[in-house]
């Protein structure tokens, strides 16, 4: 299993604070879950460019840029400009994951490919070894706040199983829903990287939830 790593989700954050929400997890998490939403691919807008980029200027956490739009590809070479890392699309939302795939790299992004609920992870698995992470959506994206969807569970245990029976090093990520008890079970099916909005953001203190949700899975 590699390394587990934690990721808030700043939608969950105070949007007219953001730098101090950042730095207060800093020391605590891995990267940074930057769901940007275009009101189009998911009916829900949240930030974009000029955001990444004036957080940029204050941290050096790695930004997971989750793309929630149609056309991702379109925005890879501002992205990369505003200070992303790692370009997160969605499955549903290309037709060509290849191109898409070498389209972030040249750009020098990271690569990841997400599925929304409802799409088997077989839809995913000709692309796998092109990605550096793949994304499990655990709510249908848009919002925050959701509950997680139990049935994302057994592909997750897919997704885990594919990835170490082809000797690969791709992180299986989670987002939506999560909390202690989620994460232990997510954990469990084999996923190593956990979004989570609400429960970081959203607690009385985030440090220490940082640190039960860290707990919880070591403890699965
Ligand atoms: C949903 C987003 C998630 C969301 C998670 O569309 O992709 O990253 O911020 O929020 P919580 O942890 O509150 O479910
Ligand atoms: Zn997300």
């Amino acid at each position: 299993m590699d390394h587990i790593k934690i990721a808030p989700s700043l939608l969950a954050a105070d949007f007219a604070n953001l730098a101090a929400e950042v730095a207060l997890v800093e020391p605590y998490v891995d990267m940074l879950h930057l769901d940007i939403m275009d009101g189009h691919f998911v009916p829900n807008i949240s930030f974009g460019m000029p955001v990444i980029e004036s957080l940029r200027k204050h941290t050096s956490l790695l930004f997971d840029c989750h793309m929630m739009t149609t056309n991702p590809d379109v925005y890879f070479t501002e992205l990369k400009q505003a200070g992303g890392d790692l370009v997160m699309i969605h499955i549903e939302a290309i037709t060509d994951p290849t191109e898409a795939a070498s389209k972030a790299r040249e750009v020098g992004l990271g690569f990841g490919l997400v599925l929304n609920p409802p799409t088997p992870f077989e839809a995913v698995e000709p692309f796998v070894e092109l990605a550096d992470m793949v994304l499990i959506m655990s709510v249908h994206p848009g919002f925050g706040g959701q509950s997680f969807m139990p049935e994302v569970l057994e592909k997750t245990e897919s997704a885990r199983k594919w990835v170490d029976e082809h000797g690969l090093s791709v992180d299986i990520q989670i987002d939506g829903g999560i909390n202690p008890e989620t994460a232990r079970l997510a954990g469990r099916a084999g996923a190593n990287v956990f979004v989570a909005g609400t429960a970081i953001f959203r607690a009385d203190d985030p440090v220490a939830a940082v640190q039960e949700l860290r707990q919880a899975i070591n403890g699965r």
